[in-house]
């Protein structure tokens, strides 16, 4: 006796294939089925239905008969999981396209064209945690600043910000583009770096926001982007090895760019200069915290990697000979904020800070260099290679 499944008045243009596919499900290939019902159309598209899914149908009787074909089974023949649910794989298959990890994949289909497919070459322990730490401190630009309190700066006060605020919009541009490019050429298999530079394109986008409306809180027009900082940027946007990347960003110019972040927290002249900069130097701290945990990963796999990181130091440093390296504006603007007055004493107490700042900026590097696995004296070196325009 074949089983049987009674549609009733449901019509296979409204539903009734998943009555007939579950009851379907339960049989072997050559397995029987009755389908019932009193849909007027019944016989024609339950017809229609089964040549396309490789089952026959015999019209004989009162009602349709469906045997089973083997189609569905020979579907899944070739199907591979998209490695383990809870398992980051050594190396990603192309194969498995953009699927959720775990998940069965039928075979067939385009592979997936990225670059970076092997965990080695992308990972760190630490991206989880990193990953869940940045979704929980998204903060609002709108809510997050108390847009109002900035009050009036005598005039060349405001230019010194309206300057340094310019001058971080532009490295934040780069800052925004460099892990957008790796996140666009990363397997999805490893979800949590994808999301977490998913989130630090987002903070940047941020960051972008916040700088720019207090550079324009009280003028009509940002101030003045310098060609040598322009270098700098080009010769981070130029370099496309995921972790070569990672590091010229992340280690070198993101943890140079913390400091200088609490630097103008510091000597803000006014609550709103001092929130946005202070709200960014938190978001930093994470980028910067990726940036050294997955070359430290890296040079663990593959120690034969440090030699990579120091001709991509010396590199940009070749590139960047002949250029100005900070512009004039910037550093003068600097020394202002830091002086807070045009009093020479204080102007000499705000060239001392910005002094300061660049060596905490070295000492900062020289630690991450050190981490990674140079040797204190190579990480000297490389630290004062470090682009003059600090990102
Ligand atoms: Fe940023
Ligand atoms: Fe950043």
């Amino acid at each position: 006796m074949p089983v049987t499944v009674d549609l009733e008045t449901l019509g296979l243009d409204t539903g009734g294939h998943l009555l007939v596919q579950r009851a379907l499900a339960g049989l072997r290939p050559g397995g029987r089925l009755r389908v019932r019902g009193s849909h007027p159309q019944l016989a024609l598209h339950l017809g229609a239905w089964c040549r396309a899914r490789g089952h026959r149908v015999e019209l004989a009787g009162d009602a349709p008969l469906i045997v089973k074909g083997a189609a569905d089974e020979l579907r899944w023949a070739g199907a591979e999981r998209a490695g383990l649910p809870g398992q980051v794989s050594g190396r990603a298959d192309p194969r498995w396209g953009l699927a959720a990890r775990g998940a069965l994949v039928e075979a067939g289909g385009p592979p997936l064209d990225v670059a970076w497919a092997e965990r080695d070459l992308v990972w760190a322990e630490v991206a989880p945690r990193l990953y869940a730490r940045a979704a929980a401190a998204q903060w609002d630009p709108a809510t997050a600043v108390d847009w109002s309190a900035a009050g009036d700066l005598p005039d060349d006060v405001e230019d010194a910000v309206v300057q340094v605020m310019t001058y971080l919009v532009e490295n934040e541009h780069a800052a925004l583009i460099v892990p957008a490019r790796m996140l666009a050429n990363l397997h999805p298999h490893f979800r949590e770096v994808m999301q977490l530079l998913a989130a630090q394109v987002a903070d940047e986008a941020r960051h972008v926001e916040v700088f720019t409306r207090r550079a324009l809180l009280r003028r009509d027009a940002p101030g003045v982007s310098g060609a040598g900082g322009r270098a700098s940027l080009r010769t981070l946007l130029d370099e496309t090895d995921f972790t070569l990347a990672s590091f010229l960003l992340s280690v070198l110019g993101e943890g140079s760019f913390v400091d200088l972040l609490k630097f103008l927290d510091r000597h803000a002249p006014d609550p709103v200069t001092a929130a946005v900069t202070r709200l960014a130097a938190r978001d930093e701290a994470r980028h910067v915290a990726f940036g050294v945990a997955h070359t430290a990963h890296v040079v663990r796999a593959d120690p034969a990697f440090l030699s990579r990181l120091r001709t991509a130091v010396e590199r940009r440093h070749e590139a960047l000979r002949d250029t100005a390296g900070l512009n004039r504006e910037v550093s003068d603007s600097l020394v202002v904020l830091a002086a807070g007055s045009w009093e020479p004493a204080a102007i000499r107490r705000g060239w001392d800070a910005v002094r300061r700042l660049r060596s905490e900026m070295d000492e900062g590097r020289r630690r991450r260099l050190a981490h990674i696995g140079f040797p204190d004296d190579e990480a000297a070196e490389l630290s004062a290679l470090h682009t003059r325009n600090f990102m």
